[in-house]
Formats: C-alpha cells, structure tokens, sequence
C-alpha cells in the first residue's frame, strides 16, 4: 500500500510504455523516446494542481477572462546523470521551465551520497521545484539531492520518477514527508546490488547506452 504522499500513475499509456522500456531487448534509442514520452504524462499530472490566474484577452470573436499559470517559471530539476532523460520530455511539455541540476556520487568508504555538482537558476525560493530521477532505489541520493535544494531555498518540492522501491519510498518519506512523489510504479524490491526488481536495469545505461 503506497504511503499517502505517493501517487502512482496507472494510466493504460503510462503502464504500455513502461513495459516497452522494461524489456531487456528494448535497445537505448528506443528506450530514450519512451522516457520522453512516459515523462511528458507524469508531467501532466504533476502539474495537475498548478494555480492559475485569470488575465484578460481578445479572441477574434471577443474579449473575456482567460485562465493560464501564475506565479514564477517552474524549475526542473535533474539528479545527473539518469535525470537528463526525464527532463527532456518535461521539457516538451512546459519548454519555459528553468532547469537545474544535481551531481551526487556514492563515496566508497561512507556509502554516502557526495556533492560534485549543482546548478540551480535564481529566486528558486519562489518556484515550485520538480526534482526527478528515473529510478528511487534506496532513496539515499533523492534525499541528499532534495536536501541540498531545501538548503539552497527551494520552499514547494515536488520528486518524479519512473519506478520506486518500497524501501526507497520510506527512506525519503522519512526524510521529507513535505516532498510529494509521483511515480509510474512501485516495484517489489531492491536485489543485493540495490538494483530495483523486476525494474528495468541501469537506467543510466540503458539511456545513453553504456555499460
Ligand atoms: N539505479 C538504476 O539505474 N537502476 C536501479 O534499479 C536502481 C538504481
């Protein structure tokens, strides 16, 4: 049972493209236009609850009151490397969205996530920030990252990613029940290599083709 600040995103279109990207014989090209279009639907539904305002305009036919979004450009941003693939097709979707990115690596001896390096745009305070990364496996780095953009000011942040573990959803949870997320689904478990299982592998790998 997801926790109550999860949503999982059953749309049929959402759970067809997830299974294409989890087939192992599903090669890198393939794989990235799927995430850019499975990242563009759970766009829309992140986005679900952005206010709006009403402004006036004219259509050819008469003046009236008109909704569209308020307040300052969202901000996308990206846990590197695997995040890159999700923004990509938010990016499609709200193409004025400011981006910002998140380096992390896991230091061998600690086990714990270190910062390499982070670029986020300016007044991230007034922005609702939209962090992602395609896979919350342990959750360790999802919350370092979330961690150092609170720090950083960021006040309305929202996590994405395309499958989660249970554990990794407790971990960041815990770590910041304020932080919603939205997933497209939650697999069983993480294997002894803190892989997500069944899951679809290295997302990383699998977007850009390496190994
Ligand atoms: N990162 C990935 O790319 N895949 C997993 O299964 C877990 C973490």
């Amino acid at each position: 049972m997801p926790a109550s600040n999860v949503t999982v995103v059953s749309h049929p279109l959402v759970q067809h493209k997830l299974t294409l990207m989890r087939d192992v014989g599903t090669p890198s090209n393939k794989f990235r236009a799927l995430l850019r279009e499975i990242s563009l639907l759970l766009t829309y539904e992140i986005c679900r609850d952005l206010e709006t305002e009403l402004v006036e305009i004219t259509t050819p036919l008469e003046t009236f009151m008109a909704p569209r979004l308020e307040g300052k450009k969202l901000c996308f941003i990206s846990i590197l490397r695997a995040g890159n693939g999700l923004v990509d097709g938010m990016l499609d979707l709200v193409p004025s969205a400011r981006v910002g990115h998140v380096g992390l690596y896991r230091d061998p001896r600690t086990l714990k996530p270190v910062e390499y390096y982070l670029k986020l745009p300016d007044r991230i305070e007034e922005r609702l920030c939209i962090c992602v990364d395609p896979m919350l496996a342990t959750g360790n780095s999802a919350v370092a990252a979330v961690q150092r953009i609170k720090e950083a000011g960021a006040k309305r942040i929202k996590f994405v990613c395309l499958l989660a573990a249970p554990v990794g959803i407790e971990t960041f949870s815990a770590a910041h029940p304020d932080v919603p997320i939205l997933t497209a689904a939650i697999d069983r478990e993480l294997n002894d290599h803190a892989y997500i299982v069944p899951g679809l592998g290295d997302a990383g790998d699998r977007i850009y083709g390496t190994k």
